[in-house]
């Protein structure tokens, strides 16, 4: 009987909170399972067996009060009992009713095809505040402005410093925090930062839904006298972007509750109300998102976090009004510092200021060291690109001013860096600065939300390793607490359309699904009565309810992301009847003779026909704005029988099939010409989204693809011509229809446009326009998600060979099948299933296909090799054929199609080379 070791991976809650590792003991700042609100959370646990075909037969869950009694076999909250099940991902806590604040112990066993695991080593969760009647606390702040405070074009508004002291009898047994500070917090317990978080909390749209963070704090006490420091900024609540509605009601403010068990068993909660002390007399002088952070040294407040320090100069804090009444746990990852970067070059223009090189585009802050005199003022001016005579190219950023101004105090060395803002760049203005700043006196901070980097990708080609370094460090830039546009102009907002598709790609490389459950709560929130979404969650209260399919149709296309990618099924069943609200709402208000006729955006960002363009002018590169919608709520409608039945709303399957088929054929009326087998202009976008959508009646499909082959390789000379709908297909479509060869030429153009153009300019990230480097700069950030499209996905799925099978969300089963273009002859990449690490290292060697493949437990995989015959494939050095396990499917597309159980493989083979 083999032996199997288990990992206790994860604790996830309905809307995922992603679990804890326990038996390899590693410390995961990713996984923080406290202060969950929901009383079902669900449970997932990861396998970890060596040998081949490993499956889990049965498992048995034992929640318990206490680890004592967990360790005794009690389980007093709940014992599962032996489950004959397959199932280690999303099962949901089924015992006895949690309460606030509630430590739960869990362990897991398992039973497999291969033998039964011990238990697991012991993991916990922590229940959050449930009901409203919890909070005890009164939200606090101060309803005014102060000196120096203004509320104008460039709003300015200094931070918030509250304290409380007070003194515990005796030993501290079990002490937690939940906090809600709005904009932003920073807390100290005796001086020490509580946790590493930044910019928290994560933005909501806060008069609809506030989120707090929990920490145990039960180390930091002590004995005697403590106190408790916060500092409040703006964040997004003192909305403080140019120009835009700002209101005094909106000034920062905290709900606070820390809960304390002594030794002894007696509680006391201390809580946010009017004996806590507050100024606005501190070293923060002034903290906008979009302008910048101010901080005088001079004014720090020594000694100020901890017990002793003498306030009676300060305020009573007052209390104020609550944001709203809604109030959950926040169950994503905090931004957190994720990489410190050390410049590249300095240099002195002949003003006398510096200009500071990161070497790349990025998004977080610099921190600096000085020597000076009280009084002396550096100033940190950061923007993307430079201006020919090497000075910062300003114009991009509009109305953002992207400024940091520390005035120091004098006297040693001192190090400062901004707490409640962040900016885009990669160059720094230094100006005030005293002496020759040097290079090791400053340090970029990489600021993104906390969570892990699960997968990496690397070829043979070095301009696609490029391509996807910027693509990852575009996507990490705009993770935000929300997925943004970019992190630089006065803009940086949550636009549901730029995320569609790249979210897939992003998804593994990063571990977001937590933040993408929030975002889909966001979206939820902002949806009216009408069932109406906007194009921007959290919606910002400007221009975003315009409707259109694409965009707020974002909404069901991240919901298949979470379920396809990370076997997330709950969340469809939370968003389903708001979904259906949408499209039904969409249905009732534009679709006119089975055409759906509202679109706002195009296909947003096509390349322009001259340098300057933002948008072009030129009609034959625009495809129908109808034709976009249509295809879109057909494909929308085709997705919501597949979660219609997952949700259980089997009801609805008929209704969204009968209107599917009536908008297939009038879409076709409108659209296809038979005589030339294309659709509307024949663009790519016009062809490939019906083609992709199975709009395209069965004897047609090659007919209308060699159109769009036609178009490419004629017209477009094997070029991206699409926006950022077209391309969020294109990559996959052409590959799943054998054209991966234009697939890979499109991807490693380097002349324009092209995302090989972008790097050839000598961009780190990626653009917002294919033009970047010469376009009107009132729209044309260095560092947007939206053109990488369906790119990302490909490269994994395609390249690699790393898909979830059809119908087999979260990779239960994989469909590895690696595409071998152009002068491809390498491809290794990883990612973190729900199941554990999937991995495809392939090379082509001497005419042999040499194929490493990582399958992890309790999942299978369907792997199509290029080799002509079974005969030519050897598995670990001996004929396929004769190893156990190896199941031969058939040839499948002119490949050996065979299915196997988790393990380690390394198939080698003669290389079959296809035509494409
Ligand atoms: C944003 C885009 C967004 C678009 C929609 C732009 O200003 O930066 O990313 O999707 O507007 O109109």
């Amino acid at each position: 009987m083999k032996k199997l070791i288990l990992f206790l991976l994860a604790l996830i809650c309905t809307i995922s909170v992603y679990g804890i590792e326990v038996n390899n003991l590693r410390t995961d700042t990713r996984i923080n399972p406290l202060g969950l609100d929901n009383i079902h959370p669900s449970l997932s646990w990861m396998i970890n067996g060596t040998g081949r075909n490993i499956m889990q037969t049965a498992y048995q869950i034992m929640v318990a009060t206490s680890p004592e009694k967990l360790a005794m076999g009690d389980a007093d909250l709940w014992n599962s009992g032996k489950v004959e099940s397959d199932q280690s991902i999303y099962i949901s806590y089924n015992g006895t009713a949690l309460k606030s604040g509630q430590q739960c112990f869990w362990k897991v066993k398992v039973w497999s095809n291969k033998g039964e695991t011990k238990w697991s080593s012991v993991s916990k969760w922590s229940m959050g505040l449930l009901e409203k009647s919890d909070w005890k606390g009164e939200w606090i702040g101060l309803a005014k402005l102060f000196s120096g405070d203004t509320i104008a074009a460039h709003s300015r508004l200094s931070a918030r410093y509250l304290r409380k002291e007070f003194i515990s009898p005796q030993k501290i047994k079990r002490a937690t925090i939940y906090i809600i500070g709005l904009g932003m917090y920073e807390l100290y317990i005796n001086g020490e930062k509580v946790g590493n978080q930044e910019l928290a909390p994560s933005p909501t749209d806060f008069s609809k839904d506030v989120r707090y963070n929990t920490f145990d704090v039960t180390e930091s006490l002590k004995k005697g006298k403590n106190a408790i420091a916060v500092v409040l900024g703006n964040g997004r609540y003192f909305y403080m972007r140019q120009g835009f509605n700002q209101s005094k009601e909106k000034l920062p403010k905290m709900l606070f509750q820390l809960e304390v068990e002594y030794a002894d068993g007696n509680r006391t909660s201390i809580i946010s109300d009017r004996s806590w002390k507050i100024t606005t007399d501190g070293p923060i002088r002034s903290n906008n998102e979009y302008d910048g952070e101010e901080y005088d040294a001079r004014k720090e407040l020594k000694g100020w976090q901890v017990a002793g320090y003498n306030d009676s100069q300060w305020l009573s804090a007052e209390q104020v009004t609550a944001p709203c009444n809604n109030i959950s746990s926040q169950l994503n990852e905090n931004m957190i510092v994720q990489e410190v970067i050390k410049p590249k070059s300095i240099t002195r223009l002949q003003n006398g200021k510096y200009i500071l090189d990161m070497g790349q585009n990025m998004a977080g802050w610099l921190k600096l060291k000085a020597n000076g005199k009280a009084g002396d003022t550096i100033s940190l001016r950061f923007a993307e690109t430079l201006k020919a005579d090497g000075s910062l190219f300003t114009d991009n950023l509009r109305r953002a001013q992207q400024t940091d101004k520390y005035i120091m105090k004098g006297g040693n060395w001192e190090e400062w860096q901004p707490t409640f803002v962040y900016h885009g760049f990669r160059y720094v203005e230094i100006m005030g600065y005293s002496g020759v700043p040097a290079i090791d006196n400053f340090e970029g901070k990489v600021i993104y939300d906390g969570f892990k980097t699960i997968g990496s990708f690397e070829c043979s080609d070095s301009l696609l390793n490029v391509i996807y370094r910027n693509a990852c460090r575009t996507i990490r830039n705009n993770f935000k607490g929300m997925p943004i546009d970019c992190p630089q102009r006065d803009e940086r907002d949550p636009w549901l359309g730029d995320w569609a598709t790249t979210s897939i790609g992003a998804s593994y490389t990063f571990d977001h699904q937590r933040l993408f459950a929030k975002w889909l709560d966001d979206i939820q929130f902002a949806q009216r009565a009408s069932g109406q979404l906007p194009d921007i969650a959290p919606e910002p209260g400007w221009t975003a309810f315009k409707d259109n399919m694409t965009w707020p149709g974002t909404y069901l296309l991240i919901g298949n992301m979470l379920l396809t990618r990370f076997g997330n099924k709950d969340v469809i069943v939370k968003h389903y009847p708001s979904m259906k609200k949408w499209l039904w709402y969409m249905k009732g208000k534009y679709l006119k003779d089975n055409i759906l006729i509202k679109d706002r955006f195009g296909d947003w960002c096509v390349p322009p026909e001259s340098p300057e363009l933002i948008h072009s002018q030129d009609s034959t590169r625009q495809t129908s704005g109808e034709l976009i919608s249509t295809a879109y709520f057909y494909h929308f409608l085709q997705m919501m029988y597949s979660f219609a039945a997952i949700s259980g709303n089997n009801s609805d399957i008929s209704e969204c099939q009968t209107l599917a088929s009536q908008v297939r054929t009038a879409f076709n009326r409108k659209f296809f010409n038979a005589n030339t087998h294309q659709y509307a202009n024949n663009t790519v976008t016009a062809n490939l989204l019906p083609l992709a959508f199975d709009l395209v009646d069965k004897g047609e499909e090659d007919l209308v693809f060699n159109r769009m082959i036609d178009r490419i390789i004629n017209q477009d000379k094997c070029h991206i011509s699409t926006g950022l709908i077209g391309c969020q297909w294109l990559m996959r479509e052409l590959t799943k229809r054998g054209r991966v060869d234009i697939a890979w030429q499109i991807a490693t153009q380097t002349d324009y446009p092209g995302w090989g153009y972008m790097v050839k300019n000598g961009a780190t990230t990626v653009w917002e326009l294919w033009n970047g480097n010469t376009a009107d700069p009132t729209m044309n950030s260095q560092n947007h998600v939206m053109l990488l499209g369906d790119l990302i996905a490909w490269m994994y799925g395609d390249l690699a060979g790393l898909k979830p099978a059809e119908g087999c969300p979260g990779f239960q089963k994989l469909r590895m099948e690696p595409h071998i273009p152009g002068n491809l002859t390498s491809v290794t990449a990883y990612t973190e299933t729900p199941y554990g690490q999937a991995k495809s290292d392939w090379v082509i060697n001497n005419g042999q296909f040499i194929w490493n493949v990582v399958v992890p437990v309790n999942t299978r995989a369907n792997l199509l090799l290029p080799a002509a015959s079974l005969d030519d494939i050897r598995l670990n050095g001996r004929p396929v054929q004769e190893m156990e396990g190896v199941k031969f499917m058939g040839t499948e597309r002119e490949r050996i199609s065979v299915e196997v159980g988790s393990g380690i493989y390394k198939f080698i083979c003669k290389y079959h080379q296809f035509q494409h």
